[in-house]
């Protein structure tokens, strides 16, 4: 099921079948000057299907909203074999339900996606990026509000990382830091249509961010106009070799700035493996409260654990949080959960931001929905899977 069904280059309306890897969709609707609203890690293996049953976000969320509303459609089969055709290529349907949300982020214990039609939006014929140094957490949340009111529209990601990402990132995989050691950072793209002003905006940003303080150092980049010439990095992503960027004074150059940031950005989720194990949360929790917990869980495992940092999409309330321990135990997994969950379900957060719940969280549901939720959920799926043989044991907590 990789067939590509139509693209409507007026409406940007694309239809497919679930099986489409969403890299060759992005490059499909490239040629028309399109491009999937969706970007991730893991575009050049995954699958539109999976996506959508993940509802997939990715690193431009903020600009261009999750699955749930760039989606129009969707085909999906339920348990009994029936086909269930909602592919529409509209922006407004409010005939009755909308049944295409139950498919959306479900796993796949609710129906197996078959067709999509997906909303592209246009490919920005800017992009530029900037990347920050600052002095602690609170000038990230007051950046991202700024960054906001500046740049508007054309912002596309807003990104920040802590010291010992960045620094596990720079040491174990020997990447370069384009400035210097700071506290926290920040990545902020823009996609926008003119580059000139797109740049000057961002460049603007930066300038009046430095001289409030909130901005220690950075740099500002263009990408090396769209150039064909791409490259993989280890962990297989595609990377964008570029000619030009502009320094702080606006100054064209000619460093590699585009790729070493998000390279190091891209590069952090790996980094720590070689620390030891890995315990990986995935949380959302409100822009307030987004840093709380790494400072709680390095108390908490003090002496226990290598390393404790955060990093993520402030833009979405998204922070991934790892703690790399030298090896395995069931005492440190024990001390980071449930109290972890607990935590976040204190602060109002998502116990799972992108990556679902699948087998390993439905006994933790309970800290992110409530009982009427959770019951409400189990109707769902004894009314379209009576016989419980989609995805059985995920999502859904034993009874
Ligand atoms: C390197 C990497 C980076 C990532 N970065 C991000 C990110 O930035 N943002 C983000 O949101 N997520 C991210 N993810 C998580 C991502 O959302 C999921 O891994 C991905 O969407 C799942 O797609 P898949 O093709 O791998 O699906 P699979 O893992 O094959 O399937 C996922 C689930 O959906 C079900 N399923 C698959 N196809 C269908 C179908 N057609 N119909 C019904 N059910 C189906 C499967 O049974 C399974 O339960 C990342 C993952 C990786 C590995
Ligand atoms: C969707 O995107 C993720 C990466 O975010 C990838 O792992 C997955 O394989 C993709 N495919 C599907 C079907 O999600
Ligand atoms: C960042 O982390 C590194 C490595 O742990 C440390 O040497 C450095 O002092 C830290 N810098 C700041 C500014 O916190
Ligand atoms: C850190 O956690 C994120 C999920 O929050 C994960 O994608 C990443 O792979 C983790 N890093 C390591 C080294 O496992």
């Amino acid at each position: 099921m990789n067939k590509i069904i139509s693209l409507d280059e007026i409406s940007g309306a694309l239809v497919c079948e679930a099986g489409c890897i969403l890299e060759t969709l992005d490059n499909y609707v490239k040629e028309q000057n399109l491009i999937m609203p969706l970007d991730l890690g893991a575009k050049g293996s995954c699958h539109i299907g999976g996506n959508v049953s993940t509802n997939a976000g990715g690193l431009r969320l903020l600009r261009y909203g999750n699955l749930h509303g760039s989606l129009m459609g969707v085909e999906a089969v339920k348990a009994d074999g029936t086909v269930v055709d909602c592919i529409r290529t509209l922006k407004k349907d409010n005939t009755g339900y909308h049944l295409k949300h139950l498919f959306i982020g479900s796993e796949g214990t609710l129906g197996i996606v078959t067709k999509v039609a997906v909303h592209c939006p246009v490919l920005p014929k800017a992009v530029t990026l900037g990347f920050f140094g600052v002095k602690d957490f609170d000038s990230v949340l007051k950046l991202y509000k700024s960054a906001k009111a500046s740049l508007g529209e054309i912002l596309s990601a807003f990104e920040m990382a802590d010291n010992d990402s960045i620094s596990s990132t720079v040491q174990n995989l020997k990447l370069p830091n384009p400035i210097a050691d700071f506290p926290f950072y920040v990545l902020v793209e823009t996609h926008g249509s003119d580059e000139t002003h797109d740049a000057e905006k961002l460049s603007r940003f930066l300038e009046r961010e430095m001289s409030s303080g909130l901005i220690i150092d950075g740099t500002v980049t263009s990408e090396p106009a769209k150039m064909q010439d791409t490259d993989k990095d280890v962990e297989g992503h595609v990377i964008t070799w570029f000619t030009a960027a502009v320094d702080m004074d606006g100054n064209k150059q000619g460093h590699p700035c585009w790729d070493t940031i998000w390279n190091l950005r891209e590069s952090i989720a790996g980094a720590g493996l070689l620390d030891g194990y890995v315990y990986k949360y995935d949380v959302s929790i409100p822009a307030a409260r987004y840093y709380d917990l790494v400072p709680v869980l390095r108390q908490r495992m003090a002496g226990k654990a290598v390393k404790v940092y955060g990093y993520g999409h402030v833009g979405d309330g998204n922070i991934h949080i790892n703690v790399t321990v030298p090896e395995y135990s069931k005492e440190a997994t024990d001390m980071l959960e449930p109290f972890i969950f607990e935590e976040v379900s204190k602060l109002k957060g998502s116990i799972s931001a992108e990556h679902g719940v699948g087998f390993r969280k439905p006994h933790f549901i309970h800290y992110s929905k409530d009982e009427g939720a959770i019951s409400l959920m189990r109707e769902l799926k004894q009314l379209m899977d009576p016989n419980g043989i989609l995805n059985p044991y995920k999502v859904l907590p034993d009874p």
